[in-house]
């Protein structure tokens, strides 16, 4: 499909409009839920302050099953936090400018800090099935680049810095909310690749061999558009099976949906005093 930068720019700014009519002014983060992390709880709470992705315009519409679709606005204890529920794929047959259009918005509408979360197959020998694993870098596997075409001109640096794109402050946040929420945190790499089929044992090999410790199908093309955006970005991978090769009998994406879902909550409440912490440590810088 033909991009168009200038008509991609104005129905950024018709959703963001939208999103000020509708739901005020930005909270300062969001907490995006990735495959099966988002559930059923999103359509409970987006009653009050929540809109579906269909209702936000050009916004892409999640076609696979575990992805919901909805944007919510939460008091936090320490003040306003939004959630996405639910993501578009390259997969999907979407483009990399439809997948990174959310994220966009929200940063557009004024969001700063961003929790990204995922569902990931564990390469590294420490990854075990329901592991929380902090992303500290990726591989760009995908074979594209959200900053492609002159639409990077009008978010940010034409060349970004990608050295440090998890920002090391939400990562010492996330160590102390792990330990008060007794959450054994890991840490690793994230390889992400096109998919949708899984990988080969082969593949698996290589990504080891090029560093990854865990491999999914999302969350790198957020990250580049967030950081060209100057964002601060915390990633979080949920290991919801090990890996082509080191797994018993097939992969297939039920298996990941109800590990997934099995730690839902606690990936959320874990993403949620994240952001709660940030939140304090902002009120008090700025006293
Ligand atoms: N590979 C790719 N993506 C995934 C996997 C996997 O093993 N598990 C969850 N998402």
């Amino acid at each position: 499909m033909l991009f168009r930068p200038t008509e991609y720019r104005a129905h950024l700014e018709e959703a963001v409009e939208h999103l000020g009519q509708e739901l005020g002014p930005a909270p300062e983060a969001v907490l995006c839920l990735g495959s099966g992390l988002g559930g059923q709880s999103a359509r409970l709470s987006s009653a009050k302050e929540g809109l579906a992705f269909e209702q936000i315009p050009h916004f892409p519409v999640p076609t696979v099953a575990g992805h919901s679709g909805w944007l919510i606005v939460e008091e936090g204890q320490a003040g306003k936090y939004c959630r996405l529920h639910g993501r578009v794929h390259l997969y999907e047959g979407l483009s990399i400018q439809d997948v990174v259009f959310p994220v966009r918005a929200v940063a557009l509408w004024g969001v700063r800090i961003f929790v990204l979360t995922n569902a990931a197959g564990g390469i590294g020998r420490h990854l075990l099935p329901g592991d929380l694993m902090l992303i500290t870098d990726h591989l760009n596997l995908l074979g594209d680049n959200p900053l492609v075409g002159a639409v990077g001109n009008d978010f940010g640096e034409r060349f970004p810095d990608m050295s440090e794109s998890y920002s090391p402050n939400l990562v010492e946040l996330a160590e102390l909310c792990a330990s008060d929420l007794g959450v054994v945190l890991k840490r690793g790499v994230y390889a992400a690749v096109k998919g949708p089929s899984y990988e080969t044992p082969a593949e698996i090999r290589m990504l080891r061999s090029l560093g990854a410790d865990a491999v999914g199908m999302s969350t790198v093309p957020e990250v580049i558009a967030l950081r060209q955006m100057g964002r601060d970005i915390l990633g979080l991978s949920l290991i919801t099976n090990r890996a082509a090769g080191m797994h018993e009998g097939d992969l297939n994406h039920e298996e990941v949906l109800r590990v997934a879902g099995n730690s839902a909550e606690i990936v959320a409440r874990f993403g949620v005093k994240v952001i709660e912490r940030s939140l304090l440590g902002r009120a008090r810088d700025s006293v």
